[in-house]
């Protein structure tokens, strides 16, 4: 009875430095990837940081925005920085367009998502949070901002890679920096600013039509304007043009094209003049003259 009794204290003793151990390595290893992931545990529950205060859009702003991107239901309107959702939402709502709004702070996804749903067009719009500098917006054709100076600069460079040519952006209060806007309004006491993706139409391209021979133009470009300059010709501009998306319209002292870019065809008229001839001009790029716009 004695030595059970024994047996008994030294077991219990034993179980209590195990469990003692135990709890040590338990408290250590969670103090361990505390330290390693506690960053990211405080910052779920942290303010994201904005690159652009929450600051809405007026309703009346929002109005004008959409129609100077003259909005259709064919349209897949988006809104970098969505706020609490109104502009895509109007643009379901009036225009019938579809929309995905991407705000980086939940707060503004929540509303958004609450803000459809009482408008009765959650059906066609769509709400992420997601830092807009990493979204896909290559569906995009209509692209709507209201950011500042400096982040519509950062973000020029992927609005022209992404969008595809023909992409309206509006900014509201905002410019694009050296890409000159395709139309301004002003709505009360706001500059809205629009612009219209070009395409990409810079290398050496061969035109056929052109005064009955084959030319090889060298292609410059900066945003929606184009210089075309003539080989062995000192970089003396021979074509001035002009980008509105994929249609050109350029002009010489003697003559004018209006034509269309397809990839690496033009397709167009030339014109000499009020009382010269209208002929068809069709030019070809070498694609490994081509070079990026998006800056
Ligand atoms: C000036 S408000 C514009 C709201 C809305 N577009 C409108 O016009 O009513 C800017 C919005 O951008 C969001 N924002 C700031 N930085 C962001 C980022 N890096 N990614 C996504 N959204 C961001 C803010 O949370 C805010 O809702």
């Amino acid at each position: 009875m004695h030595s059970y009794f024994r047996l008994n204290i030294r077991r219990l003793f034993l179980g209590g430095i195990v469990t003692i151990l135990l709890m040590v390595v338990a408290c250590y290893v969670l103090w361990d990837r505390n330290t390693v992931f506690g960053t990211e545990a405080v910052s779920v529950n942290q303010k994201p940081k904005l690159d652009v205060p929450y600051e809405p859009t007026s309703y009346g702003i929002a109005k004008v925005m959409l129609a100077m991107a003259d909005v259709t239901a064919k349209d897949l309107v988006y809104d970098l920085g969505c706020g609490d959702g109104r502009i895509v939402i109007m643009a379901a709502k009036e225009r019938k367009a579809r929309g995905v709004g991407v705000d980086i702070d939940p707060v503004r996804i929540k509303e958004s998502i609450e803000n459809a749903k009482a408008a009765g067009v959650s059906n066609l719009v769509r709400f992420i949070e997601q830092d807009l500098f990493i979204t896909d917006i290559t569906p995009a054709t209509v692209m709507m901002l209201y950011l500042w100076p400096e982040v519509n600069i950062k973000l020029r460079p992927k609005l022209l890679k992404d969008l595809k040519p023909g992409t309206r952006i509006v900014s509201h209060s905002h410019t694009m920096g050296g890409w000159k806007a395709d139309a301004t309004q002003n709505v009360e006491g706001h500059s809205l600013y629009l612009y219209i993706v070009p395409v990409n139409l810079t290398g050496t391209w061969l035109w056929t039509g052109l005064n009955g021979k084959a030319t090889n133009i060298r292609m410059t470009q900066k945003f929606q304007e184009v210089q075309g300059t003539l080989p062995g010709n000192n970089n003396e501009p021979f074509l001035t043009c002009s980008l509105k998306g994929a249609a050109i319209r350029c002009t010489t002292g003697s003559f004018s094209i209006e034509g269309r870019v397809s990839g690496d065809v033009i397709k167009g008229a030339v014109n000499y003049g009020v009382r010269g001839p209208t002929r068809t001009v069709k030019a070809t790029r070498n694609p490994s003259t081509k070079v990026s716009i998006a800056e």
